[in-house]
């Protein structure tokens, strides 16, 4: 049995667990990232393979997440040592989670405290009336404005700090309920005007026509990588959100609805953003500025344009903000569970500690654009690199490891499977678990590392 030392904190309800753990799988990997490394891949080919790492890959590996932190009943870190003992190698897993979230909520600030810019520019009507160029440079000014970046991603990371402060039921899941169906709304709305537009054929055919000369192994890499991102696995996030579920969920109908929801949001958000592309004549692997670029452009033309332009920008600030609390979640967890930490104190301090640590990434499109300590690359992009494709996939990889071959088959088992009736499912599971997943990210780190390729 796990240790249960103290009363803890479940979900209020099973929509309010699947609206969080989706608000975390659904943010800026969604609506930011996944059109722009589209675009910089060359389309089609690369959303098949993506499209793959999540079902084959991302699925299996969120529901032994949601496994071991149900069992556990505790932090990524303490969940290990519940199931393997204090001290366990096992427990290094956790770490690592705890570790990839700290950084990640590091740098993510300062990409989320955009949207929160761009909401101030569409309220003021800073976006209307202006034509495409005018709009690219825009987000050029801002960027370029190391005051003006770190303004707005203190006040993110303030505003993080301020709904894990209400913890679970009060904080994450509240919020959650709120945030997430308007989101989808909105996307959905943006979805119509996008199939609406000149570009619509060309976006369409620029997704899903797969042309796989432009399958380069590096994009192989991009797509595993952001499978692991987008459903926010590896970090700890999901172990820890599963140690608040009680022994009855259904953790397969669970994880696979949370996978659809963040799969329907990136390609919803894809479908928006291409045919602007297009139509504008912009270029679809235009970079970490995409969705700032066109979005803008799409609301520009439109009746009441700033308004949707600002309640797009509130739901992208949204939909970051329900990842980051994930993020900053799991580190405190572990403060409370492990060292007896009070949330507040323990938020607080995270909090802070995540932001200073962010002011180089801030940095890097600015006054520090020529810093490039490793490999060529800013810091931004080194703590990119480092978490998004190393630390998940490999965080990622363990867990598969862990509940492929080393945790107690049967007790697995009934745990899984629970009081449903599917006995397809864990043989199905396991084999993903065991064969396919660490094949996957196997091939692809040695790759990326250059091992295969040389
Ligand atoms: N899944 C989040 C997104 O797509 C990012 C994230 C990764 C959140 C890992 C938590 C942990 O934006």
């Amino acid at each position: 049995m796990p240790a249960l030392n103290a009363p803890r904190a479940h979900w209020a309800s099973r929509f309010g667990f699947i609206l969080a753990a989706a608000g975390s799988a659904i943010g800026l990997g969604n609506i930011w990232k996944f059109p722009y490394i589209t675009g910089q891949n060359g389309g089609g080919a690369f959303v098949l393979v993506y499209l793959a790492c999540i079902f084959l890959v991302g699925l299996p590996i969120m529901m032994a997440e949601f496994l071991i932190g149900r069992h556990g009943q505790r932090d990524a870190v303490g969940s290990f040592a519940a199931l393997e003992g204090k001290g366990s190698p096992w427990c290094l897993v956790g770490w690592g989670g705890v570790l990839a979230s700290f950084i990640l909520l590091s740098f993510y600030s300062v990409v989320a405290g955009w949207s929160f810019d761009y909401i101030f520019k569409a309220l003021t009507g800073g976006l209307s009336g202006r034509s495409p160029d005018e709009i690219n440079a825009l987000f050029g000014q801002l960027v370029g404005s190391a005051g003006q970046v770190i303004f707005w991603q203190a006040l993110f990371v303030a505003g993080t700090v301020a709904i894990v402060i209400g913890g679970i039921r009060g904080g994450i899941e509240r919020w959650s309920k709120i945030l997430m169906p308007v989101l989808f709304l909105l996307l959905l709305l943006l979805f119509v005007r996008g199939m609406l537009s000149p570009g619509a054929r060309a976006g369409l055919e620029f997704m899903f026509r797969p042309d796989f000369h432009k399958l380069t192994p590096a994009a192989l890499l991009d797509a595993l990588g952001h499978a692991f991102f987008t459903l926010s696995l590896g970090a700890g996030t999901m172990i820890t959100y599963g140690s608040y579920l009680d022994r009855d969920a259904d953790l397969f109908s669970l994880s696979l609805r949370i996978t659809l929801l963040d799969t329907v949001v990136a390609l919803l958000a894809g479908l928006a953003i291409f045919p602007v592309v297009f139509a504008a004549g912009l270029e679809p692997g235009a970079g970490p500025g995409l969705v700032f670029q066109t979005i803008p452009i799409v609301f520009s033309g439109l009746p009441f344009g700033s308004l949707l332009a600002t309640v797009f920008f509130i739901l992208l600030a949204f939909a970051a903000l329900s990842s980051s609390i994930s993020m900053l979640e799991v580190v405190v967890a572990y403060l409370i569970d492990e060292k007896r930490w009070p949330r507040l104190l323990a938020t607080l301090l995270v909090g802070a500690a995540a932001f200073l640590v962010g002011i180089p990434s801030a940095l890097s499109f600015n006054r520090w654009a020529e810093v490039t300590p490793l490999f060529g690359k800013n810091f931004f992009d080194l703590c990119d690199l480092l978490v998004s494709s190393y630390m998940l996939p490999l965080g990622g990889l363990m867990v598969a490891i862990y509940a492929g071959w080393f945790w107690k088959g049967a007790e697995e088992k009934a745990e899984l499977v629970g009081p449903t009736r599917r006995p397809w499912l864990f043989p199905l599971w396991h084999f993903l678990l065991r064969f396919v997943a660490p094949a996957a990210v196997l091939i692809v780190l040695l790759n990326q590392i250059g091992i295969l390729t040389g």
